[in-house]
């Protein structure tokens, strides 16, 4: 009853903030469904964004339309053809970030992912940078993760093949691949303080997507008002802060001037040589920011893959054999296996991929701004206007792969069995704002699948027969909780 009650009232807002745009401001946006069926559409899925919420929406108004949430157009770019020609062709025009009025309140438009023009430009051109110095894509972050690997591994190995929840290891695990790389060090599963920053990032990513995440967007000026619902959130990103703070003071007291471990130090050395630029952006708050963001973008997205990634394997036993017998096949049993080694495993390199493009962990590709007045594809978008690339309309096209709603490595495969990359795998983003940590998320998920496949078979527990592939959603989608048994291929596992 009050939960009517209360979805009746903001159906009422959403459509009067909607009418209280002029027509003629309304119309130079492309054409789209009217507000009334978005407001319905957004609560029939309860107040979240759904991926195929608007599936169908480009048959009837074309690739490129206009959603309204409340007064805000949003643009959609639907299908490959768009999204190329928006995100790679117009790179420049599309590289903004929407900085809607919650991420305002959180973010401040400080660090990469949620800043624009010039501290935006100066960060993620350091960030990639020193991501490469600190041995991105080479040997040193390769052998952080391949620890981190083995003791995923030894974790499993202690179940001795009873059913286990796989989904907090393999968090711990990632996150510490990036505490490795921000504060070069690991911690340990039991490390009270580690535990209660993995709390505050889940939180935090969960959050995103939620009733009331939306309602802060889209009545921000009420919203600021209703604390409660927010209380929770706010404490999480403090939390991360607070711990990013903390670690940047220890590293300032003993900086490595000489010999950087960490993107810490790098960032610290970075403040000091830029400290008489008065165009520098290099300070305390955007450090803390890129901390942050680092870690948010660079765990909970790794993690849900790789949890998808166990979850298809008990799901489809003929393919984890297959991928199994491959390994075996080009390394033995004992032979380490390193990113290098791809080529050798175009199968295996190919069952990650589709797992990436089947279970597509986005909710939808991250918004962008358009920066100028645009023309594309026939469809004027005006400056300022939030754009919305829809990656689900491309991975799940029937005009671009062959099986589109089945799990088919041959997706990435061409006929003599060698891998093919193809540009329509656009999980990564692409253009100006691609996703940075693209190169060691693909190191990441290879040597922790191919580690966990050679070492065990994953199975479901005795007597389960099926488990729920139905998703959870919050900024990324993982899969609701499920439990394996990983019986391990070698006595000594
Ligand atoms: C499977 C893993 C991952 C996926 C699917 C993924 C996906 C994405 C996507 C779709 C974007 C937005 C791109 C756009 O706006 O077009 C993005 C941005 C970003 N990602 Fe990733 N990502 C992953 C892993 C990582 C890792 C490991 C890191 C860091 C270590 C990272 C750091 C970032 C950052 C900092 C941004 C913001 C870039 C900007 O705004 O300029 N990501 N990622």
């Amino acid at each position: 009853m009050w939960t009517q009650a209360i979805l009746l009232v903001v159906l009422v807002c959403l459509l009067g903030l909607h009418f209280l745009n002029p027509f003629q401001a309304r119309k130079k946006y492309p054409p789209g469904p009217p507000v009334h069926l978005v407001a319905v559409k957004f609560i029939q899925a309860r107040f979240r964004i759904h991926p195929d919420m608007f599936a169908e929406t480009a048959k009837e108004y074309g690739n490129i339309y206009t959603v309204w949430v409340g007064s805000t157009p949003v643009v959609i770019l639907s299908g490959f053809h768009a999204m190329k020609e928006g995100l790679i062709k117009h790179s420049e025009v599309f590289s903004g970030r929407p900085v809607t009025p919650f991420y305002q309140a959180i973010v401040n438009e400080k660090g990469i992912v949620f800043s624009n023009g010039h501290t935006w430009k100066q960060q993620r051109k350091f960030g990639i940078a020193t991501m490469q110095k600190l041995g991105m894509g080479k040997e040193s972050v390769q052998s952080q993760i391949e620890d981190e690997a083995r003791q995923l591994m030894e974790t499993f190995a202690r179940t001795k093949g009873q059913p286990t929840d796989p989904s907090l290891p393999i968090f711990n695990s990632l996150c510490n691949v990036i505490c490795a790389l921000v504060f070069g060090h690991r911690y340990s599963v039991d490390d009270e303080e580690f535990l209660k920053l993995l709390d505050a990032m889940e939180y935090n990513m969960k959050f995103g997507g939620t009733f009331f995440h939306l309602m802060y967007e889209v009545l921000p000026g009420l919203m600021k008002h209703i604390r409660w619902p927010y209380k929770a959130v706010f404490n999480a990103v403090d939390v991360v802060l607070s711990h990013a703070m903390k670690e940047t003071e220890a590293h300032r007291a003993q900086l490595a001037v000489h010999d950087p471990r960490d993107f810490i130090d790098y960032y610290l050395l970075q403040m000091e040589k830029s400290k008489n630029d008065p165009t520098s952006t290099y300070d305390d708050a955007n450090l803390f920011q890129c901390i942050s963001d680092l870690f948010t973008g660079g765990t909970d997205t790794t993690s849900a893959t790789l949890q998808w990634a166990l979850l298809l394997m008990v799901t489809h036993p003929d393919i984890q054999e297959k991928v199994q017998k491959e390994l075996e096949d080009a390394f033995g049993s004992s032979q380490n296996i390193s990113y290098q080694d791809r080529k050798k495993v175009p199968y295996t390199f190919a069952v990650i991929h589709e797992i990436q493009r089947f279970k597509c962990i986005l909710l939808t590709g991250n918004p962008r701004l358009c920066m100028q007045d645009v023309t594309i594809l026939g469809a004027f978008i005006p400056k300022g206007t939030m754009v919305v690339p829809d990656v689900h309309s491309v991975i799940y096209d029937p005009e671009i792969w062959e099986t589109p709603r089945m799990f088919n490595p041959n997706h990435f495969l061409d006929q003599d069995g060698k891998f093919v990359n193809r540009e329509e795998f656009l999980i990564f983003g692409a253009g100006a704002r691609a996703c940075p940590g693209k190169a060691m998320a693909m190191m990441e998920l290879f040597t922790f699948f191919t580690t966990l496949l050679r070492a065990f078979t994953f199975k479901l527990p005795e007597g389960v027969t099926e488990v729920s592939s139905e998703p959870v959603k919050g900024l990324t989608i993982s899969p609701g909780p499920y439990k394996l048994c990983a019986i391990p291929c070698f006595s000594d596992s």
